[in-house]
């Protein structure tokens, strides 16, 4: 199978990529600007498996060229990860927001994978190797909303909301649409404190692109194993 995995230089789109390539996949990893290490030293050990690429997602552009540049060199896709994101404003009330941060949030966390979806889609191979994957979080749960992470818990909920969209779009193609919590992990974004590794989540992500358990959830709000999140 070919991966395309958005923000692979750190944190969870690093591990995700990782254990693709373990596994004998091919991986359009691609990173906002800089590869860093670590990206580079899977380059220099699984070499044309891996092919590192320029996608900042709030740049339309930048998508749509990489997008044509693999449609041209002939390439297909059978698994898309929307997993860039930032959480910013934290713990800031309402009263206090920066709007202009809470715009970016929404840019990158809803409309990259937007953007991404939208050029990369005709690449995609349809049928039952198919998965388009949203690495949403539990801060999107209407269920257990809290004050504060406004932008962030605001642009997860829209993210599963584009998720089920995209599903009623997609029936009767064979893709596999989730929209997936993947758990508090040791990540820049999740801190020290956090209790996941962020290479148990990628290989229960990576299980769930090989279909290695039928996910039955009747939104497309998933756990990290696949079990239904609460909406
Ligand atoms: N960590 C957690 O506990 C947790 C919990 C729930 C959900 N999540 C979700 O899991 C996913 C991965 O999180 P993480 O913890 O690995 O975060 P992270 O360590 O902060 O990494 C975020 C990644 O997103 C990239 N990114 C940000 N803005 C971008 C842009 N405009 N264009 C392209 N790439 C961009 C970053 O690239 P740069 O290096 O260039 O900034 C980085 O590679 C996110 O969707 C996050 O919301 C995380």
């Amino acid at each position: 199978m070919k991966f395309l995995i958005t923000g692979a230089n750190r944190g969870l789109g690093l591990q995700l990529t990782r254990e693709a390539l373990k596994r004998g996949y091919h991986i359009f990893a691609t990173v906002r600007k800089d590869q860093g290490e670590s990206l580079l030293e899977l380059k220099n050990k699984y070499s044309d498996m891996l092919s590192i690429l320029t996608v900042d997602v709030q740049k339309e552009e930048e998508v749509q060229a990489v997008a044509k540049h693999l449609e041209d060199s002939g390439q297909h896709l059978d698994v898309m990860i929307n997993n860039a994101a930032v959480l910013n404003e934290r713990e800031k009330s309402i009263e206090e927001l920066d709007m202009e941060q809470s715009l970016i949030a929404l840019d990158i966390n809803v409309l990259g994978p937007m953007r991404i979806v939208k050029h990369f889609l005709p690449l995609l191979n349809k049928g039952p190797s198919a998965s388009i994957f949203h690495i949403s979080s539990e801060a999107a749960s209407f269920t257990n909303a809290y004050a504060g992470d406004y932008p962030y818990g605001i642009s997860k909920a829209a993210l599963n909301m584009f998720s089920e969209k995209l599903k009623k779009y997609l029936e009767g193609d064979g893709v596999q649409v989730l929209a997936i919590h993947p758990g508090w992990m040791k990540t820049d974004m999740g801190g020290e404190n956090a209790p996941y590794d962020p290479k148990e989540t990628a290989v229960m992500i990576i299980d769930l692109a090989e279909r290695k358990k039928e996910v039955v959830s009747r939104f497309t709000f998933v756990n990290r194993d696949g079990s239904s999140m609460d909406i």
